[in-house]
């Protein structure tokens, strides 16, 4: 049944009564661009074709009613004040993007609200923004409250700063807003402008996996983006005109690393090569050099690894049996990292044998079962027609 049922199903189940719409948000990959985003710099993801759906009606007493059909719970709250509730976790998505559409001046009314999704759940695809986004876009629409897309990615981006507490960088939120069909999305994190990228047809963007969650994810990510932060601080004694790790020319990185503390360095350098890696690997794609992007996949996996360290040995393995098959042209970890997943660019006739190859030694040597998704570059958010 399509996504669109099953929420409008779950809808009728916990409310009784129909749903006023449905909205749709989708998960990502990131193709190439890794840890830049928050650096002001350039990234390259994709919508995939998992998502969150999202059924809502208005009701007249300023009180929301949430129901999660992915874990069967419900949550409840006046939307003037949603608070977190550590028993709802889940809840903290829908309460966040409320709680900024208030804080930000909005009119909400109360709703009822449904959520189902495909997009697994802490994988490093994104759940969360596609959850954000589909119940922005869903809200913004019941309410007529007047936000273009790119609006929506930033009120959902502040959402998981100022309720959720990680500060993520825009890339996820405004994908999932701004995704489209075929399409890679190149935004500059900076200034908002992007363009679409399209991807050939004899690769297929392929996910794994790997199985291994991290706790204190998001504590490592928070230290992460404040070492980039102490690397301008101290890179401006010699360049005081740079506002981000974004602003550093190689050549110049190279020539003031000294500067910085060891693990500050790799860091910096992590961000400043992998923004050229973006760049380069834009060009690549447009000129159809699938191998020479496939090579700067691997570049970027060995600097996520050795310089920024947020790797792990699952998701090296992964890297490593997915090298070795005839027909991968590159793999990396994709997203945040400490576990999650791990992107693939493959040749579609090897697919196959990929899955095959991949599953089967993953499997044998960590004991985890891998979950394989072969990706279709989709839409961003939307609602539902027909309803
Ligand atoms: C997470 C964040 C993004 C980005 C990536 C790393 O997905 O939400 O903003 O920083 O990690 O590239």
């Amino acid at each position: 049944m399509e996504g669109a049922e099953l929420v409008r199903e779950a809808f009728r189940d916990a409310f009784r009564g129909e749903p006023e719409l449905i909205s749709r948000a989708p998960g990502r990959v990131n193709l190439i661009g890794e840890h830049t985003d928050y650096n002001q710099g350039f990234v390259l993801p994709v919508a995939i074709d998992r998502a969150v759906w999202v059924a809502i009606r208005g009701r007249g007493d300023g009180r929301a009613r949430v129901y999660s059909a992915n874990f069967g719970q419900w949550t409840e709250f006046d939307v003037d004040s949603p608070r977190k509730d550590p028993s709802v976790p889940w809840a903290d998505y829908p309460k966040g993007v409320v709680s900024e559409l208030v804080s930000s001046g909005h009119r909400l009314g109360g709703f009822d609200m449904a959520i189902w999704g495909d997009v697994p759940l802490g994988a490093g695809l994104s759940s969360s923004a596609a959850i954000e986004v589909a119940v922005a876009f869903g809200l913004v629409s019941l309410f007529g409250i007047a936000l273009d897309r790119t609006d929506i990615a930033l009120l959902c981006q502040r959402a998981e700063h100022r309720f959720v507490g990680v500060h993520c960088g825009i890339m996820d939120q405004f994908v999932a807003s701004l995704g489209r069909k075929g399409r890679a999305l190149f935004l500059d994190c900076r200034d908002l402008n992007y363009e679409y990228v399209p991807l050939s047809d004899d690769v297929s963007v392929v996910v794994c996996d790997s199985g291994v969650k991290r706790e204190l994810a998001s504590s490592a990510y928070n230290e992460r983006r404040a070492q980039c932060e102490e690397a301008v601080r101290r890179l401006r004694e010699v360049l005081p005109e740079i506002g981000a790790l974004r602003d550093v020319p190689r050549e110049e990185f190279e020539a003031y690393k000294y500067l910085l503390p060891e693990t500050i360095g790799r860091r910096a350098r992590h961000v400043v090569y992998e923004n050229m890696r973006v760049l380069s690997s834009v060009k690549l794609l447009r000129r159809g050099d699938l191998e020479g992007f496939g090579r700067l996949m691997y570049e970027s996996h060995r600097s996520l690894k050795e310089d920024y360290e947020v790797s792990g040995p699952e998701l090296d393995l992964l890297v490593d049996l997915a090298s070795s098959v005839e027909g991968t042209l590159g793999a990396r970890l994709t997203g945040a990292g400490f576990g999650g997943c791990t992107v693939n660019l493959v040749e579609r006739k090897a697919v196959r044998t990929f899955e095959e190859f991949v599953g089967r030694e993953y499997e044998a040597r960590t004991g985890i079962r891998l979950e394989v998704y072969v990706c279709e570059a989709s839409d961003g958010a939307r609602l539902e027609e027909g309803i």
